[in-house]
């Protein structure tokens, strides 16, 4: 059977923020160190960037960067991370039992933006597990303040004249969560974030601030902890924080691959949660979503990788590989923040390089591609625009985490020139899946491109030895006549047709 939709530029979600494809570098494995960050190595330049990576970066389209973490931030000193690289202390990493060195800190993080170009955005978060308001409010003056104060001045004689000029700022990362050090009750965090929040406006009222929501949607204080945060925080941030990793647990690869529908829930479920305290307080004002970890992750072999370590510098750590199967799901889930783009403004794809990453490295050799890569550089190239309502009317299939689930997953984005992109993926592992489109008063009059991520084996990735095994392919027959889209999507695959 034939999945059908209709375009309407009358029927729009919202605009897509750019900070929608932005990323995540933690102090974890080897993100930074051999990472991003690898002094000797033959591409890096005069400050250890890896130039190959940096080329990568550019490529995937990263715009918010959030850093330094992620759990590490709980036990982070931002006052080791500055100043002579010789003389910052090394500390133990609590949160992922490594040592950390601190030769890669805040001023190399932020030069290391600037270098990506003026795309990409400071997202920093603050430690608020061992720390409070008085280390959070010394950061931000330190970073963004002009000069003529000890803090700032400091910056200055550390080389960095110009202001950081961070505006996006996480309170706390996954507080909610019982491995978090400094782990609090909602009501423990929601006062702390309100109080940091109201401070760090003293300094600066334009600052914004990401409260932390749940760290899954099935964490057991779910819907009641945001509510709670919110409560105490409503007035004083911006966004709540959502995170989401997916992986086939117990061999069910049908669920898996409909882990958007998951997505799509969670971020509805939090967007009634906002909306029901704003009512709750008589408020106008919309709280917004930050996505601000996502991806697929095999992560329930992590666990026990981190316990066996003893403090390692930068060891290799959550450096899954992944398959065309894991591209599709990833495209799904961008699909499904594409979907929502009217509440979701912020998204980071957790991580940026070998951490769970779209971009490998080997230390002294060379960088490259994961499958994972496409689909997230396509739809930041591409999914800018407006984001039209897209109700699919597709042949389902039966999942045992979701029930029956639709086999297409799709989404369109309206460029401002007027063009138009489909993305679209068909869930079914045997079957194409024929797609006929209705453009009612749309320009697009041909395809431009039907660009294709799928493969006869599934399972097939890049690695070291083989980086160029996986890359998307065009697609023939699709076709745009009288205002009607026709195309045929291969069995498990992530779809891009550009109209124009
Ligand atoms: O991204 C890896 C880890 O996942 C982060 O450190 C943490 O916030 C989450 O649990």
């Amino acid at each position: 059977r034939t999945a059908r939709f209709t375009l309407d530029p009358a029927f729009t979600v919202g605009t897509v923020d750019p900070r929608l494809f932005g990323s995540f570098v933690e102090h974890l494995g080897r993100c930074v160190y051999t990472g991003v960050f690898e002094p000797g190595h033959p591409t890096a330049d005069a400050d250890g960037i890896r130039g190959d990576v940096l080329d990568l970066v550019r490529e995937l389209g990263v715009t918010a960067v959030r850093y330094p973490g992620g759990n590490f931030v709980s036990g982070y000193r931002w006052e080791d991370s500055v100043g002579p690289a010789e003389e910052r202390p090394r500390r133990l990493d609590l949160a992922w039992r490594s040592t950390e060195t601190n030769r890669f800190g805040l001023s190399e993080y932020i030069s290391f933006l600037r270098k990506i170009g003026p795309q990409a955005e400071p997202m920093m978060a603050l430690n608020l597990g061992t720390r409070g308001v008085a280390e959070a409010l010394q950061l931000q003056e330190y970073a963004n303040h002009p000069g003529g104060t000890a803090l700032s001045d400091l910056r200055v004689r550390h080389g960095d004249k110009d202001p950081f000029g961070i505006r996006l700022w996480c309170l706390g990362n996954e507080m909610d969560g019982p491995w978090q050090t400094g782990h609090k009750t909602a009501a423990e965090y929601g006062r702390i974030a309100a109080e940091t929040a109201r401070a760090m406006r003293q300094i600066d009222p334009g600052v914004q601030l990401v409260a932390c929501g749940s760290s899954g949607r099935s964490m057991p204080t779910f819907a009641e902890w945001e509510a709670t945060v919110l409560q105490e925080t409503y007035d004083l941030v911006d966004h709540i924080s959502l995170h989401a990793y997916y992986e086939p647990l117990d061999g069910d690869v049908d669920s898996f691959l409909a882990s958007a529908v998951d997505m799509e829930t969670f971020i509805e479920d939090v967007v009634a949660t906002c909306d029901h305290v704003g009512a709750r307080l008589k408020s106008r004002k919309k709280i917004n979503l930050s996505f601000d970890e996502w991806n697929v992750w095999y992560m329930s072999r992590t666990q026990e990788q981190v316990s066996a370590l003893d403090w390692p510098e930068a060891p290799r750590l959550l450096e899954d590989n992944y398959s065309v199967m894991d591209a599709v799901v990833l495209g799904s889930l961008l699909i499904a923040l594409l979907r929502h783009a009217d509440r979701v403004t912020v998204a980071c794809l957790a991580q940026l390089v070998n951490v769970i990453a779209p971009i490998m490295t080997e230390p002294g050799g060379p960088a490259w591609r994961q499958t994972t890569f496409f689909p997230f550089a396509q739809a930041s190239k591409y999914g800018r625009g407006q984001v039209l309502d897209v109700r699919v009317d597709s042949p389902t299939y039966d999942t045992e985490k979701y029930g029956e689930a639709d086999l297409l997953h799709a989404t369109a984005v309206r460029g401002e020139d007027g063009t138009v992109t489909v993305f679209a993926v068909n869930r079914s592992r045997t079957e194409p899946l024929p797609l006929d489109v209705a453009l009612n008063g749309l320009g697009p009059t041909s395809v431009v491109e039907h660009s294709v991520l799928a493969d006869a084996d599934p399972d097939a990735r890049n690695t070291l030895a083989e980086p160029g095994r996986v890359v998307p392919h065009t697609a023939e027959g699709t076709t745009l006549d009288g205002g009607r889209l026709t195309a045929v999507l291969e069995p498990l695959s992530w779809n891009v047709i550009r109209l124009a």
